[in-house]
Parts: C-alpha cells; structure tokens; sequence
C-alpha cells in the first residue's frame, strides 16, 4: 500500500514529461552510452549470403541489426498470405552471432497487390493525380482501407516477434512526413477534422478570413483542402493552408499513434517504440505523437553544399545534428540517431568523397549531445535500383570496408573503450548549468511564416538555429522545447521569430522573467494569434509590456542595400528584417539603426521585471555578430562566464565526458584546464577531428 502511494506521489510530483524521459531511459542502461546498429535489407541478397553479413555485422562491432523496414511484399506476398520463415532464419542468426534486433512496420512501401485491389489507399497530389506503389511514403494515411491493412500486417509481426528477447524495438514507418494528400478520404478526413476544431462553419469563416475574395462556405460540406497548385500563390489562403499543415500532422501523428498501439496490443514492454523523422523535419509534428516511447532522427549532414571553409565540401553541414538531436529530444526525454549518410549520397547536388574521419565525426556530435542510438543506412551497397550509388559501410564487393564502415568501426572500439570510463551520477559542471539555455521551438510558426516570408531574405529554417549555433559557439548547453515546456530550469531562455502567441504563453514568459529569468525573444514574436490573424492594435501588442517597447513600422532592404547598426561603437550590417522600436521610459535601448532615413530608432532594447529581464532583438543581421555579442554580454551580465569557438567547432558534456567535433576546414587547439585528462583524440583537432576528454 505504501508503495502504492509512494508511486501515485511520485506521479504528481514528476511533471509528465520528465516522467517519460525517465521512462524511455530504461531501454538504454547508462553504462552503455549509446547502442550501434546497421540497416540490412536480407531481401536485396541471396539467402546463400546472409549468414556471412550477419557475421560480418557482428564482427565489425554493431549491437544491432535494422530489419524488414521495406518488406511488406516478402512478409504478405499475397493479400491475406503471410510469410515470416525467412525472417525467422534473418533473426536466428542475428541471435547466433549476439547482434540484437530492431524490426520495423513496413507501412512505407507497398506490395504490388495493394495498388491492383485497393488504389484508392494512395495518396493524391494537388494536380489531383493518384500516386502508385513502388515509392516510399505515398500511401493514405487516413484511408480506412489502408489502415485495415497495415493493421494486420503490424498485428501478425507483433505476435510474432513481440516476445522474443532479441529484438529490442520498433521503428514505426520510415520518416514520417506528414506528406499533402488530395485524396478523396482525406477530403472527408479534413472536413471532420474542421467540424471538430470549429464546431460551426462560421467559427470556420472567421478564423479563415473566408469573407476575403469570396471564399465563404454555408455548410462543412463545401469546404475543400486549400490547394495553391490550382489557385496560384497569390490564392492562398494563410489560414487555410496552416489548418491543412495542421491537420496533416495530426494526420501523420495519428498513424503513428494508431500503429504504436496495435504493437503494444502484443509486444513486451522491454521492446521500445519509436520512429525515425528527418532532420530537417518542416511537415510532421513529433510533439503531436503520444504514444512513442522517444523518437529518433535520420541526418544526412552532406548532400553537396559548401558549409565551412575549403574542406567544408567534404565535412558537412553542422546545424543539422546540431538542431534535431536537440529537437527530438522533447518527445521522449532521449533520442538518437537512426540514419547518419555512411558516405557519398546519391541524391546530393553533387556527391563528394567525405574527408576521412567525417562519418566518426557526426557520429560523435550525436553520441556528444546525448544520442542513445547511433545507427546507419545501410550495410552493404546495393547493386540496383535507385539509390545504387548510394554508398554503405560496405562496398559493392560486399565484405570490404568503406571508408565509412573504417569510421564505424573505430567509433564502435572506442565506445567501447569509454564505457569502461563511465561512472554513474556525474554532475553537470557548474560553469555549463550556469549557461543552461533553452531555445523554444513550435513548428507551427514555421509553417506560418514560411509561408509569408515577406522578403526573400528571410530563412524561416536557419533564422532560430542562427540562435543555437551562435548560444552554443559561446560554450552554453542549449535544449529545443516546447512552449509547454517547464521553463524555470534554464538560465536563460530563446524565443526566435515565434510568430503565434495567445495571452497564456506571454504570462507564462513574463512569469519567467519576474522571477529571475533571463528572456530573449527576437523579431517577428507575437505579430499574429493562433489562426494567424494579425492583432487589431500595434504590431506585437501581447508583448508591448513585456518587451518595454513598441514596435512602430518593420523594414527590409534590397540585396544591395546597406543597412548599418550600431553598439557600443560597433557596426554590424543587415539585409532581411528590421523592427523600428520605440521604447518606454524605464527601457534600456541597446543598439540602434545607423542609417536609412530612420537612423537612431532603437534596433535592440532591454526591459527589466521583478527579478530577471527581457532583451528584443528587433533586427536579423547579416552575419549573426550583432546577436553573438548581444548574447555573450547576457551571459555575462547573468555572471555566467563564456567561450569563444569558431564557426563548425562544437564542446559538448555528457555523462562526465567532454567532446569537441572540429567541422571547419582549419585546425583547432582546444583550450584546456590542467586537470583535463586525454581520452580520445588529440588537443589539436584537424577537420574532422574529435577530442574526448574528462576534467
Ligand atoms: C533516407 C531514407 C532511406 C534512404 C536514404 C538515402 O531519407 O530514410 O530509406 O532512402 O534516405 O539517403
């Protein structure tokens, strides 16, 4: 009894969130710090072939092996028919050479017969043609029809396979992506979807301005989905088009949902339940799920772009594992990766060799920001089909090596190697909890604001990672959250360009400050309310109080316009956006517009309540120095003490050890106290380089 009550405390003491956190960290034993595992697609290789991979699988050091993600037509290959022997034989081996398992619901791809009986389970596109079976992720999520079958499909693998101790989890789908469907069940499914969030057709003109160009409905009946492929994109209708982004998440979310529990109808509770979104996430929501256990991510960090300095070519864009192992984190507490590119894609604008070390290098930058899971597409490289060039961890010979699969292993051996270092309970370092910074993310404005970027120079993805990529190069710990999220756990807390507010979450963030937080919230915040209606006041008017100041016009410039900003003597240039602020009398102005014929309005200002204070950055500037330095004086001010990384190099702590991740093309000597103890790596870091330490 006792006990009884010590468990309902404990679950009104642990806010929801940290409960899960807790909750999906018992799948991964501490210890361990992070689990490897390698897709391998049985079905694209003889049979004669399979147990010599698995060895090799295993004695390359991967704990796992990702299975049947794409084989719906080998388990069903006749409507009704189900044949799981050959699996079977995949999953005895795997047992025989001591690689666990991680199974996936095959829900992304197809089998031929479901395009012969049932087409309709296809999704439609804005042109309103049906799309086919032999891609990935074209199927109606809100098909009835569809579902029936993933259903029995997830019902007889979960049966099967649900109590055995070797597999560990599931992958629900391949990276959901909430795509636009015009199918006539998701006509019907959005319409319900509408009645049930606006009751009455009217609610549902106001909140869609349908009274503008004579968009007016009379009964729910009329309504279509919003389609700018038909209309133009003059036509479209802001509001229209965020509910269908809305409802397609709530859409995908649901399939996932829907499937999570048709698995844990059968499956263990030792096996997790999970997915495996892309990094560059924009369609679904991972926070409309409920039912995951934690979600994971698949990042493709070099798909032929520039990125930093000569070598950057090779090494890789940053900001991608930089933003999602944060971001995903907010579903389940923890996260991984599912995906990381084992070399040269087949989709990139052009596809380079990496630089020797790059792959151990993202893996360590999702292993360094707490990754529980690194995992890699794919095992060998396929022969045929379209993604034969892309590349493996092993060649097309099918036993060597890739240069990818040498940096697997070699991360594999010193992970290995570091957990023999690992002691429970290491305490987040004072000088880093005294950073703690939490940046909030709602994919919401994203879509909103994508939508009506009013100048070509906006980037409506980089704009909040600018945030965390310039809080991070100043050596502060920085978490992606939710707006529901517990703010009084961090120092100091980022809200970028959150368009759309309601008078609750101001509150909550004037609550914040007053009691001793330390508030940034940037341009574009709080300009619309929920349906995107823009508020009948001044532009911004929730947050006039808090901010300290008015925001009287906005300005952006041509591409050869010079706008010129000044602080404490310092210039800094901007292009894309730039709010004229007049502040209140108790309001600190601290940077102002240099020139245009606006010059000495108020750029950056500084309101203090109660115990904490709020700095607006009215203007996004060109190179980020202006909020670089804005920060950094913050921190200080807060009597945290700062670093100074160049662009691409990353410090990161976790479970007592240090990590820094070199992606500049220049080499990099780390700065470290005396105490500091080698572990991995050299003080210098090359590009690619890595350094682990312990202090
Ligand atoms: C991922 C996808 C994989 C594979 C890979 C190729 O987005 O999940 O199945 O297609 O891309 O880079």
């Amino acid at each position: 009894m006792r006990k009884f009550i010590a468990i309902l405390l404990l679950g009104f003491l642990i806010p929801p969130a940290a409960l899960k956190a807790q909750q999906a960290n018992h799948f991964f034993p501490e210890k361990d710090l992070v689990t490897t595992g390698i897709y391998y697609y049985p079905e694209h290789w003889s049979e004669a072939q399979w147990e010599r991979d698995i060895k090799k699988i295993s004695e390359m050091g991967f704990e796992f092996v990702h299975l049947a993600e794409f084989a719906w037509f080998k388990m069903e290959p006749e409507e009704g028919r189900f044949d799981f022997t050959w699996l079977d034989r995949v999953l005895s081996l795997c047992a025989k050479y001591h690689v666990k398992v991680l199974l996936c619901t095959p829900s992304a791809t197809t089998p031929t017969w479901m395009r012969i009986n049932y087409p309709e389970t296809f999704v439609t596109d804005g042109h309103y043609i049906r799309a086919e079976n032999g891609t990935r992720g074209l199927e109606s999520m809100v098909n009835p029809k569809f579902r029936g079958y993933v259903k029995r499909i997830v019902a007889e693998m979960a049966k099967r396979y649900g109590q055995n101790s070797n597999v560990i989890g599931w992958q629900i789908d391949n990276e959901p992506g909430a795509v636009s469907d015009y199918s006539p069940s998701s006509q019907e499914a959005f319409r319900t979807w509408l009645k049930n969030k606006y009751k009455t057709v009217d609610a549902l003109n106001t909140a869609w301005g349908a009274a503008f160009w004579s968009q007016w409905f009379n009964n729910f009946d009329q309504v279509i989905i919003p389609n700018t492929n038909l209309v133009g994109w003059w036509g479209n209708n802001p509001h229209a088009l965020l509910d269908f982004k809305r409802y397609s998440a709530d859409a995908q979310a649901g399939f996932l949902d829907f499937q999570a529990d048709v698995l844990r109808s059968y499956v263990s509770k030792a096996q997790f339940v999970t997915t495996n979104y892309t990094a560059v996430c924009t369609g679904s929501d991972p926070n409309r799920t409920g039912k995951l256990d934690f979600a994971t991510y698949t990042a493709y960090p070099n798909g032929g772009s520039d990125n930093i300095g000569d070598s950057g070519f090779r090494l890789g864009n940053p900001d991608l594992v930089l933003f999602v192992s944060e971001y995903y984190k907010s579903v389940g507490g923890v996260s991984g990766v599912m995906e990381i590119q084992p070399g040269p894609v087949n989709w990139g604008s052009y596809n380079p060799l990496l630089l020797p070390g790059t792959v151990r290098l993202w893996l360590y930058h999702s292993f360094a920001a707490g990754g529980k899971i690194a995992c890699s597409y794919r095992f060998r490289q396929i022969l045929y089909g379209a993604e034969q060039y892309h590349s493996g961890v092993i060649q097309t010979d099918g036993v060597t090596p890739s240069q990818g699969g040498k940096d697997y292993m070699q991360f594999m051996k010193e992970i290995t190697e570091l957990r023999k270092k690992f002691t429970t309970g290491s305490k987040t370092p004072a000088k880093l909890a005294a950073r703690s910074t939490a940046l909030l993310w709602n994919v919401e404005n994203y879509w909103s604001i994508d939508r009506q970027r009013q100048t070509g120079q906006w980037n409506t993805w980089d704009y909040p990672v600018k945030f965390l990529k310039t809080a991070r190069s100043l050596g502060a710990p920085v978490d992606v959250i939710e707006e529901t999220a517990d703010l009084s756990k961090y120092k100091f807390v980022i809200v970028p360009a959150y368009e759309m507010v309601d008078s609750a979450l101001v509150k909550k963030w004037n609550d914040y400050v007053a009691k001793g937080g330390h508030l940034i919230v940037t341009c574009r915040t709080a300009t619309k309310d929920r349906r995107g209606h823009f508020w009948e006041g001044e532009t911004a008017t929730p947050i006039s109080n808090l901010i300290g100041a008015h925001i009287g016009q906005t300005d952006m410039l041509s591409s050869y316009g010079k706008g010129d900003i000044l602080m404490n003597a310092n210039h800094y240039p901007w292009h894309s956006w730039a709010d004229l602020l007049v502040q209140d009398s108790s309001t600190e102005v601290l940077a102002t517009y240099n020139n245009q014929f606006y010059k000495g309005k108020a750029a950056v200002v500084k309101h203090r309540i109660g115990k904490g204070d709020v700095t607006y950055i009215g203007v996004d500037t060109d190179d980020s120095k202006l909020e670089k330095d804005l920060l950094r004086q913050i921190y200080k001010d807060a009597g945290a003490t700062t670093e100074d990384y160049p662009p691409g190099v990353f410090v990161y702590w976790r479970d007592g050890f240090y990590t820094a991740l070199n992606y500049s093309s220049e080499n990099y000597t780390v700065n470290l106290p005396e105490n500091a103890k080698f572990l991995i790596g050299e003080k210098t870091l090359k590009p690619a380089g890595v350094l682990v330490w312990t202090e």
